[in-house]
């Protein structure tokens, strides 16, 4: 196993969150791997999207990752088979990473919020945007992965995972194309989420935005070092 890393803040790279607080301190049990957490994960209470939801999907991959993707939370795929990002944002997401030369399984991938948000409408379960609330109560366990994963670098996939990593709502387009220090020395690149990828009508725009979420993955592998 790699050697810890420490965590200075980075010279050169912008600190947009010099003022952020950093994790709550409710969370700051320290856990030396990922084990007791993601087995208490499992009957976490401590928001309400986990009575619908089939289970709670946890963050997985080598825990001494050097790069940590969050996205915002389990989709309906996801949430039947307790991984994240196996259903057709996983897909767009495994073919950006190929392209961009990240492996996957050298990757923490984790997601913002942990459990499926959803509305039933007939057999269909249609996916819901987590709000602040169910977001900043989730980084409960978001904090704990990134205190034992301690990444070089977290790649934010959309607002809610910019939320659920600096507690603060921010655009994409405010923060994209850097790689920003965070105070505990992470750096922090954000990209769009790959569920806009496939949402995107116009083929054309689609490539063009897909190169440029390879081209953010590049990113955040460069400044992974
Ligand atoms: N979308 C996400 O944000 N995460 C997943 O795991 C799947 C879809």
């Amino acid at each position: 196993m790699p050697a810890r890393r420490a965590h200075a803040a980075v010279e050169g790279a912008p600190d947009l969150f010099a003022d952020f607080e950093g994790t709550p301190p409710e969370a700051g049990r320290l856990f030396v791997d990922l084990s007791v957490p993601r087995q208490e994960a499992k009957s976490c209470t401590r928001c309400p999207l986990y009575k619908d939801a089939t289970q709670t999907v946890f963050g997985e991959g080598p825990e001494d990752a050097a790069i940590m993707l969050v996205g915002e939370q389990p989709g309906d795929q996801e949430d039947l088979h307790g991984r994240p990002f196996v259903g057709p944002a996983g897909q767009v997401l495994d073919r950006a990473m190929a392209a961009a030369g990240m492996e996957r399984d050298k990757v923490y991938v984790t997601n913002a919020v942990k459990h499926f948000k959803f509305d039933r409408r007939g057999k269909k379960r249609i996916h819901q945007r987590p709000t602040n609330s169910e977001v900043d109560i989730c980084r409960w366990w978001l904090d704990i992965e990134r205190r034992v994963v301690r990444s070089r670098v977290i790649v934010a996939l959309g607002t809610t995972a910019i939320r659920g990593i600096t507690g603060r709502s921010s655009s994409v387009t405010s923060l994209r194309g850097k790689a920003a220090s965070l105070p505990d020395g992470t750096r922090m690149v954000a990209t769009v989420h790959p569920s806009y990828l496939l949402r995107m009508p116009d083929r054309m725009a689609a490539e063009a935005e897909f190169s440029r979420f390879v081209a953010d993955l590049k990113l955040a592998l460069k400044a992974a070092g």
